[in-house]
């Protein structure tokens, strides 16, 4: 299983896409970065998702993200669908994770355990995002305990 998901995520081949007919269907000209295809992280399109103006200013950070990004506003406002979605047009994998107090760091990285008789590191999905080039969503950080937020952002 580990085996199979890290070569399907390790095939991912890197496309520019044109901005214009990923996000409304009319050519732009204008290139941003994603995949090829999907793989089995990558969230469905919803045909019935509406693309505000500012999501471009989510597309400007995901095509230079050196630092994590952080969205807040209300329950339902669209923070969640906004990030997935963009994933769905662009290919890229998802490693989602809703925060709670009991969430700790190994959660995110990985731990250690035993396969077949050997010991085995198991990517959590921080380090899955980090390794082949997905993103990593933490939905409800706020409930997270401050101790493992913090380890978590200085990325
Ligand atoms: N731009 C949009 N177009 C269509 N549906 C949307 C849009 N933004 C949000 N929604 C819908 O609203 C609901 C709540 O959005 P969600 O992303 O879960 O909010 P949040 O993460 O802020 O709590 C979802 O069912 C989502 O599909
Ligand atoms: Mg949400």
């Amino acid at each position: 299983m580990t085996i199979t998901l890290h070569a399907e995520l390790g095939n991912l081949q890197p496309l520019d896409l044109d901005a214009g007919s990923v996000f409304n269907g009319t050519p732009s000209g204008r290139t941003v970065s994603g995949y090829s295809g999907p793989c089995s992280y990558t969230p469905s399109p919803d045909p019935d998702y509406i693309f505000h103006e500012t999501s471009r200013d989510v597309i400007v950070w995901l095509m230079n993200s050196s630092d994590p990004l952080y969205v807040f506003g209300p329950t339902g406002s669209g923070k969640t669908s906004l990030i997935k979605q963009l994933a769905a047009r662009l290919n890229y994998p998802v490693f989602e994770v809703t925060g709670h107090s009991r969430l700790e760091f190994p959660d995110l990285v990985g731990h250690l355990s035993v396969r077949d008789g050997n010991m085995e590191f198991q990517y959590g999905p921080l380090a899955l995002a980090m390794r082949f080039g997905g993103l990593f969503l933490l939905n409800e950080i706020d409930l997270l305990e401050p101790a493992t937020a913090t380890l978590e952002l200085p990325l």
